[in-house]
């Protein structure tokens, strides 16, 4: 299957009933750190809080090829934004590869619990699924991690029993298995 090519922004810009997810740009920076300088946002990724919202917007500026470093896989960041007045309440990825994709979603403390996370994780995951016509799509959750474990459930995400050196759980949904659809649809 060959590789896809960087989708144009207008491509994956998309909508859900509360939400507007737009391809991540620089001028996100500032409200993006707003939300990942909290401790607890990486509570379970093992990652450090952004120093300041230029180090954010120099991580975006890096990723502004959609393309990993090698070149080898498309790296599409969603910003997360209210429909009703355009805040930003978090982010969500997808690393893809060989019709297959890793995601992960990160929603603010202050908008946690309202299903946000699954909301937008399930529109991108939809499109990976039909538009690029990718075949699997996984995340790989540390096994406490209860909320991202429901969330992966939520939209279709199963676990597999393996596991990273890191010790996350892979979780997969393959599209081969009508059972998928129906999950993602219930
Ligand atoms: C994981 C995360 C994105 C969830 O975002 P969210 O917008 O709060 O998720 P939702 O409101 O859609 O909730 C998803 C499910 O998790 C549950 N949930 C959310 N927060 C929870 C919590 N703190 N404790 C227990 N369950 C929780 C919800 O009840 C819902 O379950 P249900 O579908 O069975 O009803 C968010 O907690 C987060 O950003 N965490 C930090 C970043 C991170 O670790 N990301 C994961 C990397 S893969």
């Amino acid at each position: 299957m060959p590789e896809p090519g960087v989708p144009s922004d207008a491509d994956w810009t998309l909508e859900t009933e509360r939400l507007e997810l737009a391809p991540m740009v620089e001028g996100d920076s500032d409200a993006l750190f707003a939300l990942l300088k909290d401790p607890e946002i990486h509570a379970f990724t093992g990652g450090q809080p952004p120093a300041s919202a230029d180090d954010v917007r120099a991580t975006i500026r890096r990723r502004g090829s959609r393309r990993s470093p090698a070149g080898d896989e498309l790296w599409l960041n969603w910003t997360l934004r209210l429909r009703d007045d355009r805040t930003v309440v978090g982010y969500v990825q997808a690393g893809v590869k060989e019709g297959r994709a890793d995601m992960a979603w990160v929603v603010g403390v202050a908008f946690q619990r309202r299903g946000f996370g699954s909301e937008a994780s399930r529109r991108v995951l939809t499109w990976l699924r039909h538009q690029l016509q990718l075949h699997e799509v996984g995340a790989r959750i540390h096994p406490d991690h209860i909320a991202s474990r429901r969330l992966a459930r939520s939209v279709g995400l199963r676990p597999t029993g393996e596991h990273t050196d890191d010790g996350e759980e892979v979780w997969r949904a393959t599209f081969v298995d009508s059972q998928y659809a129906m999950s993602v649809a219930s």
